[in-house]
């Protein structure tokens, strides 16, 4: 919505062509009501995967390694991924992350990836809550790392995009490691403060 929001031809994946469609068509008319002419799309993950330049992977982080593998010989020659998911683990009402051999789930996806695309990490530590609302600045920064700079600097322009929204570079895609402990951080702030909107705003920027 976000992006609808700022303007951007939008396809939202699914794995039944259906519900993409009615989520996009549903989206669209809350946009409009807003005085938005938004250009939003639905279609099958691997339609998106094969005509889209840009990509936000925000499935599950368990099905995230299926989808890419799935998808692999259909993307586009440069096309970014930017990687949202969380390597996160809820057992007995707590949230924690879970500990893998490549060090982070963006690092261990990147494996996946076919060489000619780049993946970078971003949008982790922002809440749907907080992004759906579209009429709420959201007034935060987001993290943005990756290990190709060309990568991080599409993804930053497309970010500052949306309305409140501070991209700031993080570094290599080593630092996903500390931007996944920083989601689980946020959750526990949610939960003990009874919200659902925790962010972060670095300061002194
Ligand atoms: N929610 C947040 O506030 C938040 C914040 C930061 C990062 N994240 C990360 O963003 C990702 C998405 O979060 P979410 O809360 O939107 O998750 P979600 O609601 O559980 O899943 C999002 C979508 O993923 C697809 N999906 C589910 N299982 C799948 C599978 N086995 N294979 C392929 N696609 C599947 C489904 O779409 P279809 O049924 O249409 O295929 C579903 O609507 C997660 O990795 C999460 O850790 C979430």
């Amino acid at each position: 919505m976000r992006l609808g929001q700022a303007g951007y031809r939008v396809f939202i994946g699914s794995r039944s062509e259906d519900k993409a469609r009615k989520t996009a068509y549903e989206l669209t008319e809350s946009l409009r009501r807003s005085g938005l002419s938004p250009i939003l799309e639905g279609a099958e993950n691997a339609k998106v995967a094969a005509e889209s330049s840009l990509i936000f992977l925000t499935i599950p982080f368990e099905a995230a390694r299926d989808l890419l593998e799935s998808v692999h010989s259909m993307f586009r020659q440069g096309t970014v991924i930017i990687d949202a998911t969380i390597p996160l683990r809820f057992t007995q009402g707590r949230v924690e992350t879970m500990e893998l051999e490549d060090g982070s789930g963006s690092e261990h996806l990147s494996k996946f990836l076919p060489d000619s695309c780049i993946l970078v990490a971003a949008l982790k530590t922002i809440s749907a809550q907080s992004l759906a609302d579209i009429h709420v600045p959201l007034d935060c920064d987001e993290f943005v790392c990756g290990d190709s700079p060309e990568g991080k600097i599409q993804v930053i322009k497309v970010l500052s995009r949306i309305a409140g929204l501070r991209p700031v570079d993080a570094g290599s895609l080593k630092e996903a490691r500390t931007l996944e402990r920083m989601t689980a951080l946020a959750i526990g702030f949610n939960r003990r403060y009874k919200v659902k909107s925790a962010r972060f705003r670095v300061v002194g920027l």
